[in-house]
């Protein structure tokens, strides 16, 4: 077991109208909100309006429109600019990890005098943060436990996942019921982000008995609760369940004393979701059971083995190779029962770009450090099985 050096300032609450401690919380921080939010979903399912409601003492700033994949440019460099015009006390960010991310990133840049750029691209570290409260409406990244927030700069197409402990959000809300409306695609596309958050920390050299019971029950809470939150998207325990075990995904609270992976398929996805704007949870189904194939070898079938045997509960009798050939296809059958779509060129992504991306991967994701580590030509093999 490794050493670790471990502390999550993050408060959480959590449960069906827990928002009513909104007003409670915001007094802490300050009278001057900037309301952080994305294309709309938030004013669908009334949150928007409960927000106003709960706040009618706060001046309140907003900045709307955060897509998917987050843009430095509008949105990063908009919510600085609202929140050094307004003299800012906190963000409140209500919506996806998307949002979330954004605001962190807000969050320092209203506090530093240069480009925010030079923050998100780790040539300044930041000597303070804007205090961050937020509502999650997505169960996916686990953005509002972390301190992590995913950028992108669409010109030189950069995906960087900017992480300083000054980001962690100091409240959470999580009310599962707000997850009711998220559609299939992104229900399913949550699922297998928060299983890829799992399998970055299982597959490494050393692990616990305790962290590998912790993770593989994480994965199977995660298929099981996925499948009955696509049957009934009102489910509450189902989506109570998942909400949770998405919030411990990039925490590092499922593998503390773990050995670092790299966390490859993120290293290699964020090309994907930067080049060609697609989901990311999509994109790291399809390149997981890719990338098994390709790292499974002596040093990796036993946790293969391990991962096949507790979480699918393939037969322990068979041989290894043979359990762990398995364990990847049954993989990539679930993600595939869950309706994502498992090739790249179902998501726009064929082969003219595939070398472009291996290389933007190998020079900026430091992957020949990973367990089992990928130089260039591996990110290509792996983006052309992907196809
Ligand atoms: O924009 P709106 O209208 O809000 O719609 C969103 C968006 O279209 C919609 N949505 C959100 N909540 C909803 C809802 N629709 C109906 N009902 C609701 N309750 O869902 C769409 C996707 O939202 P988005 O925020 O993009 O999804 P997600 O939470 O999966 O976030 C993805 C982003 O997070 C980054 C990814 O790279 C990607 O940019 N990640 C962040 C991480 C982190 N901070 O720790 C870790 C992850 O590995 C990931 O990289
Ligand atoms: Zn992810």
């Amino acid at each position: 077991m490794q050493n670790f050096d471990y502390m999550t300032p993050t408060r959480l609450i959590f449960g069906k109208n827990c928002i009513t401690q909104l007003p409670e919380v915001m007094t802490q921080f300050g009278r001057k909100v900037l309301l952080t939010y994305g294309g709309g979903s938030i004013k669908k399912i009334g949150l928007y309006d409960k927000v106003k409601e709960l706040l009618p003492d706060f001046e309140i700033v907003e900045l709307s429109g955060i897509q998917p994949n987050p843009k430095y440019d509008p949105s990063v460099l908009d919510g600085v600019k609202l929140c050094k015009e307004n003299d800012i006390d906190v963000i409140l960010a209500v919506g996806g990890g998307s949002v979330l991310d954004c605001s962190k990133a807000i969050a320092a840049g209203a506090k530093y005098d240069g480009d925010p750029w030079d923050l998100i691209s780790y040539k300044v570290k930041a000597k303070a943060a804007l205090p961050i409260v937020d509502i999650i409406t997505l169960a996916a990244t686990g953005s509002e436990y972390d301190p992590g927030g995913v950028i992108s700069r669409t010109e030189t197409n950069d995906k960087i996942g900017y992480v300083d402990p000054l980001l962690y959000p100091a409240v959470s809300f999580l009310d599962p019921t707000y997850t009711f409306t998220v559609s299939k695609k992104q229900t399913a596309a949550g699922c297998a982000d928060a299983m890829n958050h799992i399998m970055e920390q299982y597959f490494c050299e050393d692990s616990t008995i305790l962290n590998d019971g912790f993770m593989e029950a994480g994965l199977k809470s995660l298929m099981i609760n996925a499948k009955k939150c696509l049957e009934n998207p009102e489910d509450y325990t189902a989506r109570a369940e998942m909400m949770l075990t998405c919030t411990y995904g990039c925490n590092r609270i499922y593998a503390l004393g773990n050995s670092p992976s790299g966390w490859p398929c993120h290293g290699m996805e964020h090309a994907l979701s930067a080049y060609y704007d697609i989901t990311h949870g999509e994109g790291l189904a399809i390149i997981t059971p890719r990338w098994m194939k390709h790292i499974l070898s002596d040093k990796t079938a036993d946790r293969f083995v391990k991962y096949g045997v507790n979480v699918f509960g393939i037969d322990s009798s068979l041989d290894k190779y043979e359990i762990a050939e398995k364990a990847i296809q049954a993989t990539y059958d679930f993600f595939l029962s869950i309706g994502i779509p498992m090739h790249l060129k179902e998501v726009g992504i064929d082969e003219s770009r595939i070398e472009e991306m291996a290389h933007h991967v190998a020079e900026n994701e430091g992957l020949e450090n990973a367990w089992v580590p990928l130089l260039e030509k591996d990110i290509a093999e792996i983006f052309t099985a992907s196809l």
